[in-house]
Protein backbone atom coordinates (compact mmCIF):
# COMPACT_ATOMS: atom_id res chain seq x y z
CA UNK A 1 0.00 0.00 0.00
CA UNK A 2 1.17 3.36 -1.05
CA UNK A 3 1.82 5.98 1.97
CA UNK A 4 0.18 9.03 2.24
CA UNK A 5 2.46 11.98 0.76
CA UNK A 6 2.34 13.50 5.20
CA UNK A 7 3.70 10.26 5.89
CA UNK A 8 6.21 10.17 3.44
CA UNK A 9 8.26 13.39 4.85
CA UNK A 10 7.54 12.03 8.39
CA UNK A 11 9.38 8.62 7.07
CA UNK A 12 11.41 9.40 4.01
CA UNK A 13 15.35 8.73 4.33
CA UNK A 14 14.82 7.03 7.86
CA UNK A 15 16.49 3.75 6.99
CA UNK A 16 17.75 1.60 9.91
CA UNK A 17 21.04 1.23 7.83
CA UNK A 18 21.84 4.90 8.18
CA UNK A 19 19.76 5.93 11.09
CA UNK A 20 21.53 2.99 13.48
CA UNK A 21 18.06 2.59 15.17
CA UNK A 22 17.51 6.15 16.24
CA UNK A 23 15.14 8.66 15.20
CA UNK A 24 17.73 10.57 13.21
CA UNK A 25 20.99 9.37 11.88
CA UNK A 26 24.11 10.17 13.44
CA UNK A 27 25.67 13.07 11.90
CA UNK A 28 28.53 10.79 10.45
CA UNK A 29 31.59 13.09 9.72
CA UNK A 30 33.95 11.42 6.98
CA UNK A 31 36.98 11.98 4.84
CA UNK A 32 38.63 8.66 5.28
CA UNK A 33 36.70 5.39 5.21
CA UNK A 34 39.19 2.44 7.04
CA UNK A 35 38.94 -1.01 5.32
CA UNK A 36 40.18 -3.85 7.43
CA UNK A 37 39.97 -6.35 4.66
CA UNK A 38 41.05 -6.08 0.73
CA UNK A 39 37.69 -7.71 0.22
CA UNK A 40 35.84 -4.82 2.19
CA UNK A 41 38.14 -2.46 0.00
CA UNK A 42 36.60 -3.78 -2.98
CA UNK A 43 33.33 -3.83 -2.13
CA UNK A 44 33.48 -0.17 -1.33
CA UNK A 45 34.98 0.35 -4.87
CA UNK A 46 32.49 -1.50 -6.44
CA UNK A 47 29.60 -0.06 -4.76
CA UNK A 48 31.13 3.48 -4.52
CA UNK A 49 28.44 4.67 -6.40
CA UNK A 50 25.79 3.11 -4.41
CA UNK A 51 25.59 4.42 -1.46
CA UNK A 52 28.48 2.57 0.08
CA UNK A 53 31.08 4.19 2.45
CA UNK A 54 34.00 4.83 0.21
CA UNK A 55 35.21 7.50 0.68
CA UNK A 56 34.00 11.19 2.21
CA UNK A 57 33.09 13.03 -0.88
CA UNK A 58 31.07 10.26 -2.17
CA UNK A 59 29.03 10.81 1.03
CA UNK A 60 28.56 9.20 4.45
CA UNK A 61 25.21 7.48 5.73
CA UNK A 62 24.05 11.11 6.56
CA UNK A 63 24.40 12.12 3.11
CA UNK A 64 22.95 8.77 1.82
CA UNK A 65 19.68 9.24 3.87
CA UNK A 66 19.08 12.77 3.14
CA UNK A 67 19.52 11.24 -0.64
CA UNK A 68 17.00 8.96 -0.29
CA UNK A 69 14.42 11.33 1.73
CA UNK A 70 14.49 13.85 -1.09
CA UNK A 71 13.94 10.97 -4.00
CA UNK A 72 10.87 9.98 -1.61
CA UNK A 73 9.99 13.06 -1.85
CA UNK A 74 10.56 14.49 -5.37
CA UNK A 75 10.65 10.79 -7.58
CA UNK A 76 13.45 10.35 -9.59
CA UNK A 77 16.54 7.78 -9.20
CA UNK A 78 19.40 9.75 -7.64
CA UNK A 79 20.30 13.03 -5.76
CA UNK A 80 23.14 14.80 -6.09
CA UNK A 81 24.19 17.27 -3.07
CA UNK A 82 25.94 20.40 -3.69
CA UNK A 83 27.07 23.06 -1.58
CA UNK A 84 24.33 25.31 -2.60
CA UNK A 85 21.25 26.01 -5.33
CA UNK A 86 23.86 27.64 -7.45
CA UNK A 87 26.27 24.65 -7.61
CA UNK A 88 23.42 22.57 -8.48
CA UNK A 89 22.15 24.51 -11.23
CA UNK A 90 25.84 25.32 -13.01
CA UNK A 91 26.72 21.59 -11.94
CA UNK A 92 23.88 19.93 -13.58
CA UNK A 93 24.58 22.12 -17.28
CA UNK A 94 28.03 21.73 -17.41
CA UNK A 95 27.44 17.59 -17.05
CA UNK A 96 25.31 18.04 -20.05
CA UNK A 97 27.09 20.26 -22.60
CA UNK A 98 30.09 20.24 -24.16
CA UNK A 99 31.80 23.17 -26.29
CA UNK A 100 29.49 23.91 -29.46
CA UNK A 101 26.15 22.97 -27.34
CA UNK A 102 23.15 25.18 -27.39
CA UNK A 103 21.32 25.71 -24.07
CA UNK A 104 17.28 27.26 -24.03
CA UNK A 105 17.11 29.08 -20.50
CA UNK A 106 13.70 30.64 -19.77
CA UNK A 107 14.40 34.63 -19.37
CA UNK A 108 12.67 34.90 -16.04
CA UNK A 109 15.91 32.48 -14.27
CA UNK A 110 17.24 33.41 -11.27
CA UNK A 111 19.97 36.10 -12.21
CA UNK A 112 23.21 33.74 -10.94
CA UNK A 113 21.80 30.99 -13.70
CA UNK A 114 21.89 33.79 -16.14
CA UNK A 115 25.45 35.03 -15.18
CA UNK A 116 26.58 31.39 -15.23
CA UNK A 117 25.11 31.25 -18.89
CA UNK A 118 26.73 34.27 -19.92
CA UNK A 119 29.81 34.34 -18.55
CA UNK A 120 30.87 30.87 -18.06
CA UNK A 121 28.68 28.65 -20.46
CA UNK A 122 30.09 31.32 -23.05
CA UNK A 123 33.72 31.28 -22.29
CA UNK A 124 33.21 27.49 -22.84
CA UNK A 125 31.64 28.56 -26.70
CA UNK A 126 28.20 26.93 -25.37
CA UNK A 127 25.68 29.50 -26.67
CA UNK A 128 22.46 30.66 -24.77
CA UNK A 129 18.80 31.95 -25.88
CA UNK A 130 16.69 33.30 -23.86
CA UNK A 131 12.73 32.88 -24.48
CA UNK A 132 9.89 33.74 -22.85
CA UNK A 133 8.79 32.26 -20.15
CA UNK A 134 5.16 32.11 -21.47
CA UNK A 135 6.00 30.73 -24.72
CA UNK A 136 4.25 27.77 -24.96
CA UNK A 137 4.48 25.61 -28.36
CA UNK A 138 6.42 28.26 -30.32
CA UNK A 139 9.73 26.82 -28.25
CA UNK A 140 9.87 24.78 -31.20
CA UNK A 141 11.48 27.68 -33.64
CA UNK A 142 14.18 28.06 -30.50
CA UNK A 143 15.30 24.73 -30.70
CA UNK A 144 18.73 23.86 -33.14
CA UNK A 145 20.24 20.66 -33.93
CA UNK A 146 23.13 21.65 -31.37
CA UNK A 147 20.29 22.43 -28.17
CA UNK A 148 21.44 19.74 -25.41
CA UNK A 149 19.46 21.60 -22.55
CA UNK A 150 16.15 23.12 -21.72
CA UNK A 151 16.12 24.73 -18.34
CA UNK A 152 12.91 26.13 -16.52
CA UNK A 153 12.14 27.92 -13.45
CA UNK A 154 8.33 27.79 -12.57
CA UNK A 155 7.11 30.43 -11.30
CA UNK A 156 10.27 32.72 -12.52
CA UNK A 157 12.42 35.04 -10.16
CA UNK A 158 10.74 38.11 -8.84
CA UNK A 159 8.20 38.43 -11.53
CA UNK A 160 6.95 34.94 -10.86
CA UNK A 161 5.56 33.48 -14.15
CA UNK A 162 3.91 30.17 -14.22
CA UNK A 163 5.05 28.10 -17.26
CA UNK A 164 3.44 24.99 -19.24
CA UNK A 165 6.52 22.97 -18.16
CA UNK A 166 4.60 19.52 -19.02
CA UNK A 167 4.62 21.68 -22.74
CA UNK A 168 7.66 22.58 -22.98
CA UNK A 169 9.10 19.53 -21.82
CA UNK A 170 6.78 17.10 -24.24
CA UNK A 171 8.64 19.45 -27.13
CA UNK A 172 12.34 19.10 -25.88
CA UNK A 173 11.66 15.67 -25.60
CA UNK A 174 11.40 14.81 -29.47
CA UNK A 175 14.72 16.39 -29.84
CA UNK A 176 16.11 14.55 -26.87
CA UNK A 177 16.88 17.87 -24.76
CA UNK A 178 17.47 17.30 -21.52
CA UNK A 179 14.82 19.38 -19.63
CA UNK A 180 16.08 20.30 -16.28
CA UNK A 181 13.80 22.22 -13.90
CA UNK A 182 14.84 25.47 -10.84
CA UNK A 183 11.75 23.58 -8.21
CA UNK A 184 13.09 25.47 -5.42
CA UNK A 185 9.24 27.24 -5.18
CA UNK A 186 7.41 23.84 -5.01
CA UNK A 187 10.28 22.88 -2.54
CA UNK A 188 9.66 19.61 -4.69
CA UNK A 189 6.93 19.26 -2.90
CA UNK A 190 4.06 21.36 -4.77
CA UNK A 191 5.23 19.81 -8.27
CA UNK A 192 5.85 16.70 -8.82
CA UNK A 193 9.00 17.20 -11.57
CA UNK A 194 8.99 13.53 -13.05
CA UNK A 195 5.13 13.69 -13.65
CA UNK A 196 5.31 16.30 -15.76
CA UNK A 197 8.64 15.37 -17.54
CA UNK A 198 11.45 16.73 -16.00
CA UNK A 199 14.71 14.90 -16.58
CA UNK A 200 16.43 16.95 -13.57
CA UNK A 201 15.01 18.51 -10.68
CA UNK A 202 17.06 21.43 -8.84
CA UNK A 203 16.61 22.82 -5.77
CA UNK A 204 18.45 25.55 -3.49
CA UNK A 205 17.62 23.28 -0.77
CA UNK A 206 18.83 26.48 1.16
CA UNK A 207 15.25 27.67 1.01
CA UNK A 208 12.30 25.76 1.84
CA UNK A 209 13.94 22.00 2.77
CA UNK A 210 16.60 23.86 5.05
CA UNK A 211 13.60 26.44 6.38
CA UNK A 212 15.56 28.11 8.58
CA UNK A 213 17.80 30.38 6.80
CA UNK A 214 20.89 28.77 9.21
CA UNK A 215 22.19 26.47 5.83
CA UNK A 216 23.33 26.46 2.14
CA UNK A 217 22.33 23.87 0.49
CA UNK A 218 21.58 22.24 -3.19
CA UNK A 219 20.00 19.03 -4.61
CA UNK A 220 19.39 17.92 -8.10
CA UNK A 221 17.30 14.96 -8.72
CA UNK A 222 17.74 13.17 -11.65
CA UNK A 223 15.52 10.23 -13.61
CA UNK A 224 16.96 6.90 -13.80
CA UNK A 225 18.54 7.81 -17.62
CA UNK A 226 20.43 11.10 -16.27
CA UNK A 227 21.28 10.00 -12.93
CA UNK A 228 24.68 8.38 -13.52
CA UNK A 229 25.93 11.09 -16.13
CA UNK A 230 25.02 13.89 -12.88
CA UNK A 231 26.56 11.71 -10.45
CA UNK A 232 29.98 11.09 -11.76
CA UNK A 233 30.57 14.65 -13.47
CA UNK A 234 29.40 16.40 -10.50
CA UNK A 235 31.52 14.16 -8.31
CA UNK A 236 34.70 14.98 -10.45
CA UNK A 237 33.72 18.68 -9.95
CA UNK A 238 34.19 17.66 -6.28
CA UNK A 239 30.41 18.90 -4.81
CA UNK A 240 29.79 17.54 -2.02
CA UNK A 241 28.49 19.48 1.42
CA UNK A 242 29.46 18.36 5.42
CA UNK A 243 27.61 16.24 6.91
CA UNK A 244 26.31 18.58 9.17
CA UNK A 245 24.44 20.43 6.72
CA UNK A 246 22.99 16.99 4.98
CA UNK A 247 21.25 16.62 8.48
CA UNK A 248 19.99 19.62 9.04
CA UNK A 249 18.51 19.49 5.23
CA UNK A 250 17.20 16.05 6.46
CA UNK A 251 15.61 17.35 9.46
CA UNK A 252 13.79 20.18 7.52
CA UNK A 253 12.01 17.43 5.63
CA UNK A 254 10.17 16.55 8.60
CA UNK A 255 8.54 19.81 8.75
CA UNK A 256 8.49 20.65 5.76
CA UNK A 257 4.80 20.20 4.65
CA UNK A 258 3.38 21.45 7.37
CA UNK A 259 5.66 25.16 7.22
CA UNK A 260 4.55 25.29 3.33
CA UNK A 261 0.88 24.46 4.06
CA UNK A 262 1.32 27.53 6.72
CA UNK A 263 3.39 29.88 4.49
CA UNK A 264 1.02 29.28 1.92
CA UNK A 265 -2.06 30.71 4.11
CA UNK A 266 -0.68 33.03 5.38
CA UNK A 267 0.65 34.51 1.90
CA UNK A 268 -2.65 34.43 0.47
CA UNK A 269 -4.40 36.58 3.07
CA UNK A 270 -1.38 38.97 2.54
CA UNK A 271 -1.91 38.89 -1.22
CA UNK A 272 -5.40 39.47 -1.13
CA UNK A 273 -5.62 41.84 1.16
CA UNK A 274 -2.56 43.78 -1.01
CA UNK A 275 -5.20 43.76 -3.93
CA UNK A 276 -7.73 45.95 -1.75
CA UNK A 277 -4.96 48.31 -1.58
CA UNK A 278 -4.67 51.33 -3.26
CA UNK A 279 -1.55 51.63 -3.85
CA UNK A 280 -1.19 48.26 -5.90
CA UNK A 281 -1.56 47.91 -9.41
CA UNK A 282 -1.58 43.79 -9.42
CA UNK A 283 -0.85 41.18 -7.29
CA UNK A 284 1.78 38.41 -8.59
CA UNK A 285 1.04 35.51 -6.24
CA UNK A 286 0.75 31.70 -8.57
CA UNK A 287 -2.77 31.40 -6.72
CA UNK A 288 -4.40 34.66 -8.27
CA UNK A 289 -5.88 35.47 -11.56
CA UNK A 290 -3.22 38.53 -12.07
CA UNK A 291 -0.32 36.18 -11.80
CA UNK A 292 0.93 35.32 -15.46
CA UNK A 293 0.68 31.48 -15.99
CA UNK A 294 -2.19 31.33 -13.07
CA UNK A 295 -3.95 28.92 -15.29
CA UNK A 296 -0.75 26.19 -15.15
CA UNK A 297 -0.58 26.81 -11.00
CA UNK A 298 -3.70 25.97 -10.83
CA UNK A 299 -3.51 23.15 -13.32
CA UNK A 300 -0.12 21.18 -12.22
CA UNK A 301 0.90 22.50 -8.03
CA UNK A 302 -0.83 21.18 -5.12
CA UNK A 303 0.14 24.29 -3.02
CA UNK A 304 1.87 27.57 -2.66
CA UNK A 305 4.05 28.54 -0.11
CA UNK A 306 5.49 32.06 1.18
CA UNK A 307 6.75 34.13 -2.24
CA UNK A 308 5.28 36.56 -4.04
CA UNK A 309 5.30 39.96 -5.80
CA UNK A 310 2.83 42.86 -5.56
CA UNK A 311 3.82 45.62 -8.41
CA UNK A 312 2.37 49.19 -7.06
CA UNK A 313 0.92 51.83 -8.99
CA UNK A 314 4.51 54.29 -9.02
CA UNK A 315 7.64 53.97 -9.14
CA UNK A 316 9.30 56.41 -6.67
CA UNK A 317 12.00 55.18 -5.02
CA UNK A 318 12.34 57.87 -1.89
CA UNK A 319 8.68 56.34 -0.97
CA UNK A 320 10.00 52.83 -1.43
CA UNK A 321 12.40 53.20 0.71
CA UNK A 322 10.20 55.35 3.90
CA UNK A 323 8.08 51.90 2.99
CA UNK A 324 11.05 49.36 3.35
CA UNK A 325 13.40 51.28 6.49
CA UNK A 326 10.56 51.11 8.37
CA UNK A 327 9.04 47.34 8.67
CA UNK A 328 8.77 45.87 12.07
CA UNK A 329 8.13 42.44 11.52
CA UNK A 330 9.94 42.01 7.63
CA UNK A 331 13.47 42.53 7.18
CA UNK A 332 15.58 43.07 4.09
CA UNK A 333 17.50 39.81 2.62
CA UNK A 334 18.65 37.86 -0.71
CA UNK A 335 16.62 35.25 0.28
CA UNK A 336 13.66 32.92 1.43
CA UNK A 337 12.61 29.99 2.57
CA UNK A 338 13.13 30.41 5.81
CA UNK A 339 10.06 30.78 8.92
CA UNK A 340 10.15 34.73 9.10
CA UNK A 341 8.99 37.02 6.68
CA UNK A 342 11.34 39.26 4.09
CA UNK A 343 10.96 42.00 1.72
CA UNK A 344 12.55 43.25 -1.52
CA UNK A 345 11.77 46.18 -4.06
CA UNK A 346 12.95 46.65 -7.56
CA UNK A 347 12.40 49.50 -9.64
CA UNK A 348 11.04 48.32 -13.15
CA UNK A 349 14.26 49.52 -14.39
CA UNK A 350 16.63 47.61 -12.45
CA UNK A 351 15.33 44.85 -15.00
CA UNK A 352 16.94 45.91 -17.95
CA UNK A 353 19.66 43.89 -16.82
CA UNK A 354 17.49 40.81 -16.11
CA UNK A 355 15.74 40.20 -19.22
CA UNK A 356 16.80 39.89 -22.83
CA UNK A 357 13.04 39.05 -23.80
CA UNK A 358 10.49 39.34 -21.38
CA UNK A 359 10.90 42.74 -20.18
CA UNK A 360 7.95 43.79 -17.56
CA UNK A 361 5.01 45.34 -18.86
CA UNK A 362 4.39 46.90 -15.82
CA UNK A 363 5.70 50.64 -14.80
CA UNK A 364 6.00 50.70 -10.76
CA UNK A 365 7.84 49.14 -8.53
CA UNK A 366 8.21 45.32 -7.65
CA UNK A 367 7.92 44.72 -4.15
CA UNK A 368 8.64 40.93 -3.43
CA UNK A 369 7.74 39.13 0.07
CA UNK A 370 8.43 36.65 1.75
CA UNK A 371 5.61 35.83 4.04
CA UNK A 372 6.51 34.05 6.92
CA UNK A 373 4.90 31.94 9.85
CA UNK A 374 4.06 35.06 11.89
CA UNK A 375 0.89 35.82 13.21
CA UNK A 376 -0.57 37.54 9.84
CA UNK A 377 -2.40 40.15 10.74
CA UNK A 378 0.92 41.87 12.26
CA UNK A 379 1.89 41.35 8.76
CA UNK A 380 -0.87 43.12 7.38
CA UNK A 381 -0.28 46.09 10.28
CA UNK A 382 3.45 46.31 9.05
CA UNK A 383 2.52 46.71 5.46
CA UNK A 384 -0.49 49.00 6.47
CA UNK A 385 1.81 51.42 8.71
CA UNK A 386 4.67 51.07 5.50
CA UNK A 387 1.85 52.05 2.75
CA UNK A 388 0.90 55.09 5.30
CA UNK A 389 5.24 56.01 4.98
CA UNK A 390 4.68 54.98 1.57
CA UNK A 391 1.90 57.43 0.72
CA UNK A 392 3.25 60.48 2.58
CA UNK A 393 6.42 60.66 0.33
CA UNK A 394 4.14 60.11 -2.76
CA UNK A 395 1.90 63.04 -1.52
CA UNK A 396 4.78 65.64 -0.99
CA UNK A 397 6.05 64.09 -4.47
CA UNK A 398 2.83 65.04 -5.90
CA UNK A 399 2.41 68.85 -4.70
CA UNK A 400 6.05 69.25 -5.00
CA UNK A 401 4.77 69.98 -8.93
C1 LIG B 1 15.02 30.25 -7.49
C2 LIG B 1 16.39 30.13 -6.91
N1 LIG B 1 17.20 29.20 -7.37
C3 LIG B 1 18.46 29.07 -6.90
C4 LIG B 1 18.93 29.88 -5.92
C5 LIG B 1 20.35 29.73 -5.47
O1 LIG B 1 20.45 29.09 -4.24
P1 LIG B 1 21.72 29.28 -3.30
O2 LIG B 1 21.60 30.63 -2.71
O3 LIG B 1 21.61 28.17 -2.33
O4 LIG B 1 22.93 29.17 -4.18
C6 LIG B 1 18.11 30.86 -5.38
C7 LIG B 1 18.61 31.76 -4.30
O5 LIG B 1 18.01 32.75 -3.96
C8 LIG B 1 16.80 31.01 -5.90
O6 LIG B 1 15.98 31.97 -5.46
Amino acid sequence: MSEGKKTTFITAGRDKKWTNGVVNPPVQRASTVVFDTVAEKNHAILNRAKKTLFYGRRGTNTHFALQDAMIEVEGGAGCALYPCGTAAISNAILAFVETGDHILMVDTCYEPTRDFCDKIMKKMGIETTYFDPTIGEEIRELIQPNTKVLFLESPGSITMEVQDVPTLARIAHEQEIVVMLDNTWAAGVNFSPFDFGVDISIQAATKYIVGHSDVMLGTAVANEKHWDQLREQSYLMGQCVSADDAYLGLRGIRTLDVRLRQHAENSLKVAQWLQTRPEVDHVRHPALTTCPGHEFFQRDFTGGNGLFSVVLKSSYPKATTALLDGMKHFSMGYSWGGYESLILANEPKSFNSLRTVAHPNFTGTLVRLHIGLEDVDDLIADLEQGFARYNALILEKETSY
